[in-house]
Formats: C-alpha cells, sequence, structure tokens
C-alpha cells in the first residue's frame, strides 16, 4: 500500500478509537469520532461524540481546533450531518471552515442524512473519499445500523450454563451457576446495553436486580414481558431509584386486575401479541440500539423465532447440574433436519477464572 494510504488509513483508525470512547453513552446516537489535519497534514484536533444532544465528534474537533484548518483535512467514520437536530448540522461547519478533503468510512443509514450530507460537501468544492475502514466503522456502529435498517434493536442474548447444558435446575433453582467473576463481568458488560430484558416468570422465579451495579448513568431500561402479567406486589425491578423499569404486557391473554401490583413509578405498555418482535419494535422506536435478553428458555425460544437475537453470549461453568428436565438455554426450536439447525459464526472464547465465555453471531 503507498505510503499517502498507509497514512490516510492510520489517521481514520485514529477517528475509529476516539468513536469508540462514546462506546456505552452516545446512544440513540452512533459513536463518531473526528480528527482534523492542517494543510501539511499535521493533526490539529480532534473530537468525538459523548452523548446525545451533546457536540458531535466534527464540531467538538473544530472547538478545540489548535490551528486554522483551511486547505487541510478531515477524518470521521460516519457521513457528517446535515440536519438540525439538537445541534446544528455539522456539514455547514466543514464547509464555511476551508477543509478541502474528508475522509468517511461510512454513509449515515438515516433518511434525514444518507447521503444528502456527502452531496452538500461535493457541490461546495469539497473531495470526498467515502469507504476508508468501513469494516471497522460499520463492526464499531452496528447496533446502530442495525436499528436504522430494520426498525428493531439489535439483541444479544445471554445465558449462564453448566457444563452439561443446565441453565437451572428443575425446581427453577440458578443462583449461582457461574463464579463471581463471570458474575461481576456481566454488570460491567451490562453497560453497553439500552435495556434488559426478561419474562415474567424469570422475575416471578429469581426476583433480579439487572443493572451495572452503578457502572452506567442512567442505567439500561429494564422490561418485563408477560403474558398473563402475574407478577409479584414485590419486586427487586419494582425499585426505579436505580433504574427504569417496564413492564409490557400481552392484553390479549393478560389479566389487568394484576396492574394493581404493580407501583406507579414502573411503565407499562401494552401490545395486541406475544410476539417478541413487538418488543424489540417498541425499544427501538424509544431509541434503544442494542438490548440484553436475560431470559429463560422460553421467551429466549420465541424471540429466536422471531428474529430477535443477532448474537449470542453463553457463559460456561465447570459445573455439573443433571436432572432429566433440567432447563437447558432452548426450548423446541422446531428443526428436524441437521440443515434446519442455527450455525453460529465469528465466534469469541475468553476464560473467565474457571468458566468459559463465548460470544457468537447469528446471521438472520
Ligand atoms: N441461567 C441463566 O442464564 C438463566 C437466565 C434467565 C432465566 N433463567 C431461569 O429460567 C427460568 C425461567 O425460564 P422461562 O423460560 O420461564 O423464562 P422467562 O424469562 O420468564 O420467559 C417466559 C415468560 O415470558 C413471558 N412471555 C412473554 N411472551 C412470551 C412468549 N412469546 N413466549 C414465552 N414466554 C413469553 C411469560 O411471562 P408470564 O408467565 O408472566 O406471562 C413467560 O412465562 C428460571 O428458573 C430462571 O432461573 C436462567
Amino acid at each position: 500500500m503507498p505510503e499517502k494510504n498507509v497514512a490516510h488509513t492510520q489517521w481514520m483508525k485514529r477517528a475509529i478509537l476516539l468513536a469508540s470512547l462514546g462506546k456505552n453513552t452516545t446512544s440513540p446516537n452512533p459513536k463518531v469520532g473526528a480528527v482534523i489535519l492542517d494543510k501539511n497534514g499535521n493533526l490539529i484536533s480532534e473530537g468525538f461524540h459523548y452523548r446525545a444532544g451533546m457536540p458531535h465528534a466534527e464540531a467538538m474537533a473544530f472547538n478545540n481546533l489548535k490551528k486554522d484548518p483551511q486547505g487541510g483535512s478531515m477524518y470521521v467514520n460516519l457521513e457528517p450531518c446535515c440536519h438540525q437536530g439538537k445541534t446544528p448540522p455539522c456539514v455547514d461547519k466543514v464547509i464555511s471552515s476551508g477543509i478541502r478533503e474528508v475522509f468517511i468510512s461510512i454513509q449515515d443509514p438515516d433518511k434525514r442524512v444518507s447521503g444528502k450530507g456527502i452531496k452538500l460537501l461535493k457541490e461546495a468544492g469539497i473531495q470526498v473519499h467515502l469507504g476508508l475502514c468501513e469494516k471497522e466503522s460499520l463492526e464499531l456502529n452496528n447496533a446502530f445500523f442495525y436499528r436504522n435498517i430494520t426498525k428493531k434493536a439489535f439483541g444479544v442474548f445471554k445465558w449462564a450454563m453448566s457444563i452439561d447444558g443446565r441453565i437451572a435446575l428443575e425446581n427453577g433453582k440458578s443462583k449461582w451457576i457461574t463464579s463471581e467473576e463471570s458474575r461481576s463481568l456481566v454488570h460491567s458488560f451490562r453497560a453497553e446495553f439500552d435495556a434488559i430484558i426478561i419474562g415474567g416468570n424469570t422475575l416471578r422465579k429469581d426476583n433480579p436486580i439487572l443493572t451495572t451495579r452503578g457502572l452506567k448513568h442512567p442505567e439500561p431500561l429494564r422490561v418485563i414481558f408477560t403474558k398473563s402479567l402475574d407478577l409479584p406486589s414485590k419486586s427487586n425491578l419494582w425499585d426505579c431509584t436505580q433504574a427504569k423499569t417496564i413492564v409490557i404486557y400481552d392484553s390479549s391473554t393478560a389479566n389487568e386486575n394484576y396492574l394493581k401490583r404493580i407501583p406507579k413509578c414502573v411503565e407499562i405498555e401494552k401490545v395486541s401479541s406475544d410476539d417478541p418482535e413487538l418488543i424489540s419494535k417498541i425499544l427501538a422506536k424509544r431509541g434503544c440500539n442494542k438490548v440484553l435478553w436475560e431470559c429463560g428458555p422460553r421467551l429466549a425460544t420465541a424471540a429466536i423465532k422471531s428474529n430477535c437475537i443477532q448474537e449470542i453470549i453463553t457463559f460456561i461453568a465447570p459445573k455439573i447440574l443433571g436432572g432429566k428436565s433440567s432447563m437447558s438455554p432452548f426450548g423446541d426450536l422446531e428443526f428436524r433436519e441437521m440443515n434446519e439447525i442455527i450455525k453460529l459464526s465469528d465466534s469469541q472464547i475468553r476464560l473467565i477464572g474457571n468458566d468459559i465465555c463465548v460470544k457468537s453471531a447469528l446471521k438472520n
């Protein structure tokens, strides 16, 4: 690769690294980083987007300028916006700055911007190069792209199981299958998510807390999906001082008399069926890019059947639970031939203390 191209790639990788600093905070917005060089190719500013409502990466980079950017260049991992949102359009700033060349990894899937930002830059006589480090940029913002394109939240299903593939004893007890190290890792990776979803039965059996234990502020939204509404009047999830909770119930089967058990601080939403896709769509509409399904096998089976799961994280503990009808992570997925089964890809394996953590992608 010619030296000049290597330098372009390195600057874009720096923009991507800056973008990743907004990892747990930018949602519903994408993670974006920007780098500005002067006309001699020296770094004169950089910035990243931290939170929705705060300056975009390009605006932050312009605010941090150490030198006149006239005749210089910019590297940004997403097409600069051209619409007035919570902050002014970035394209106007780029044009008025006198920057001559802009490198963009990827076009914004948001219809208000998609291609229009690039067109305006070109019309203003700026050279635009699209596609540098596209793969890395797509990876960084996969959930943002997924939500914008499908109008559903990017779903990750996480479970913990014993080495014999059980997620609970026959009586439903499952505390604790994995080690303390794995469980505290789960608290920290919850910070990547905008919402955590369980079914009514996990609430009744486990009474979970479902927070990052203060690692993220605000905490991810806690979502309970129930067909019956038969939820207990006492639950850790009813304590809304730690995190917000929403109960979504299927009005075609639920007994609405049970609503009185749920405290006023909990949001309630009704849907017309038990299709988990409805949850995914509701959460996407609320701006959730990435959601964590921490449910048991029945809701997980329904969620995977309706394409709500795009990634799987499995913790495997070196323990044996046994039991003829102990629960496994999924119920009947109705596969009758081996060519129908789900094949996972891009697996990454880590050792967490004595447990194994496998992260895999699901193509659907
Ligand atoms: N080891 C692990 O990683 C792990 C993780 C989570 C849970 N668990 C264990 O799993 C057990 C609970 O399993 P579960 O499968 O009953 O879990 P669940 O997470 O409670 O899911 C089932 C519940 O979801 C609600 N639901 C809404 N729409 C549904 C649909 N389309 N299909 C199925 N359910 C739907 C129903 O709630 P209503 O009954 O309120 O109507 C249903 O009972 C517990 O013993 C818990 O300890 C283990």
